[in-house]
């Protein structure tokens, strides 16, 4: 009986676990997006959907609680059915003078005995179930093996390198059958600063992300000083290569802290020169408490701009050999514009550079420009030979040049 119940419990159990994911993803989701929310007036639907939610793990509930609401009478009835059992098979007995009352009274109280184990057993047992199948989860999870393999013996250790950035027939996709990045094949020589361009989804993130090995590539190699990514160890890449995402990612905690990172190598002279240079010192001078100043939740909240700022300052801080870019897609105030744009030229001084540029009139001054298209280099050259090519880049150009006209003409 009890194996029959541990496996309907066990199911039920699963199923109200899974119910109660469901709830805390969804809210946390909703918290996160609350100015999204508020934004589309979208209290009610998602109150419904909340709502729709939270039944079904209160119905999943009511099935557990009736799994249990057999099994524990039923353990009862067991009990009760022997006790009745002794009585009259015993009491018979002792009428017919073949067994003392004494016995028969001792009988029934092992069988009390015997029985108050079992019940406590059972309830035990119910809490078993419903941590088993929580274990059964958190197993899931921990067993997941995303992780990237570490390289099988660490290059041997050159030195810091002069930052030479090798991108070899890569060929990379997120899921199975759907590359987004087709041999890819580039060199950025030490020191230049490349710039990468192309529409919407052509890939120029996941190549960002190849280079941070977030991902390894499915065919080819990223290279970095000759070495194979996969080679390098993971602080060793960390400490080469910084990047300054698209989306600025703040963490609770100071100033200070969302800078250093915790980074060992990060002295207090690096820190501040890569508050200058980057140019978030002047409003960081100007915050109450300066570097102290707490960040994050319930604490200060930090405009577009100065968060960008921010994130330059702590790509630099960890100083780099090779600096990337992906440059914000949502625009920043004209004032923070022009600090983050006078400041990438002394951010980019003596690093080997790639900035993933929104904004074309920031990547004039690149060495080479490469023009992603569907997760190919369509076109790559300077800025005057790929107008002159008049392709895709030529193109991209008059639009934003016909669209920045468009705005002025309406201010
Ligand atoms: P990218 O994120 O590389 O595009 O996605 P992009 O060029 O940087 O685009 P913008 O300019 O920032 O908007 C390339 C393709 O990879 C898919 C995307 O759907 C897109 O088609 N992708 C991206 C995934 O499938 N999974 C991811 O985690 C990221
Ligand atoms: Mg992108």
């Amino acid at each position: 009986m009890a194996w029959l119940f541990s496996r309907l419990a066990r199911e039920a159990f699963r199923d109200l676990q899974g119910h109660l994911g469901r709830i805390n993803s969804r809210l946390s989701e909703t918290l996160l997006g609350l100015m999204a929310v508020k934004l589309f007036r979208a209290e009610e639907q998602g109150r419904q959907e909340f709502q729709r939610l939270n039944d079904d793990y209160y119905r999943a509930g009511m099935r557990q609680i009736k799994v249990m609401s057999v099994f524990m009478p039923l353990t009862e009835l067991f009990s009760s059915l022997a006790m009745g059992l002794i009585l009259w098979h015993g009491g018979g007995q002792v009428v017919r003078d073949t067994l003392s009352l004494g016995t028969l009274v001792a009988f029934l109280t092992y069988m009390q005995m015997f029985f108050r184990p079992v019940r406590d057993l059972a309830e035990k047992y119910n809490i078993l179930q419903a941590a088993m199948a929580s274990a059964e989860r958190i197993f899931h999870l921990l067993d997941n093996d995303e992780a990237l393999a570490p390289p099988a013996a660490f290059a041997p250790e050159q030195g810091p390198g002069p930052g030479r950035v090798r991108f070899e027939n890569v060929t990379f996709g997120y899921h199975e059958g759907q590359p987004v990045l087709k041999g890819v094949n580039f060199t950025i020589p030490p020191g230049q600063t490349w710039a990468v361009v192309g529409p919407t989804g052509a890939g120029k993130t996941s190549l960002v992300s190849l280079l941070m090995r977030f991902y390894d590539p499915q065919e080819g190699r990223v290279l970095l000083d000759g070495v194979d990514l996969r080679d390098l160890d993971e602080p060793a890449l960390a400490r080469r290569v910084a990047l300054v995402a698209q989306e600025v990612f703040l963490l609770a905690g100071t100033v200070e802290e969302n800078i250093t990172l915790g980074r060992p190598w990060v002295t207090p002279q690096l820190l501040r020169q890569a508050l200058e240079v980057s140019g978030a010192q002047g409003f960081v001078r100007g915050l109450e408490e300066g570097l102290q100043t707490r960040l994050g939740e319930g604490a200060r909240k930090l405009s577009a701009g100065q968060r960008q700022l921010l994130a330059l300052a702590r790509a630099l801080a960890g100083d780099p050999r090779v600096l990337v870019l992906d440059e914000a897609t949502s625009s920043v105030d004209p004032e923070s514009e022009r600090l983050i744009q006078q400041a990438l030229p002394r951010v980019m001084a003596g690093r080997t550079s790639l900035v993933v540029a929104h904004r074309l009139t920031t990547v004039r001054h690149a060495a080479r420009i490469l023009v992603m298209h569907k997760g190919r280099i369509a076109e790559q050259g300077s800025h005057e030979e790929l107008m002159a090519l008049g392709g895709i880049y030529a193109r991209l150009v008059r639009l934003q040049a016909l669209r920045q006209g468009f705005n002025e003409e309406q201010r």
